[in-house]
């Protein structure tokens, strides 16, 4: 019986963490597409980390990238790509120049 019950709440407990994750998804992707429609550009790295990237990386969701000296090139991938959870970011939402700014950003933090 005990076992059973904390299985369905670990099952319980996964769904909300992917659920929010997703909402969190829209909702940077939402704030980068207005940007980009009214032909706005992110100023530097540290702006695109602290609206979009926040929501997961300085949360509960994603694990943190600061202090780990990621190179760029990983971040960037990671960035276009998406990795399981993590959700990709197109270039009308994040440009090529603000993600590169953004990658350098991460390694020097
Ligand atoms: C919706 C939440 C969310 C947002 C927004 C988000 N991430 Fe992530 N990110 C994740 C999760 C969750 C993982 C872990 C993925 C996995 O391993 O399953 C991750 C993983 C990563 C990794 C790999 C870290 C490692 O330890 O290998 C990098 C790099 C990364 N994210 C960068 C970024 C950057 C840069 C941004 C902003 C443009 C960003 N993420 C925005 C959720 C998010």
């Amino acid at each position: 019986m005990r076992k059973k019950k904390s299985v369905r709440t670990v099952t319980a407990l996964m769904l909300s963490i992917s659920v929010a994750a997703a909402m969190m998804a829209d909702i940077a992707r939402a704030a980068a597409e207005t940007n980009a429609d009214k032909g706005f550009r992110w100023r530097n790295g540290a702006e695109v980390y602290s609206k979009v990237c926040s929501y997961c990386h300085e949360g509960q969701v994603g694990p943190r990238l600061f202090g780990r000296e990621l190179p760029p090139e990983y971040t960037r991938a990671v960035v276009r790509n998406g990795n399981r959870a993590m959700p990709p970011f197109r270039t009308s939402e994040i440009d090529d120049e603000s993600l590169a700014k953004l990658a350098e950003y991460i390694q020097r933090n």
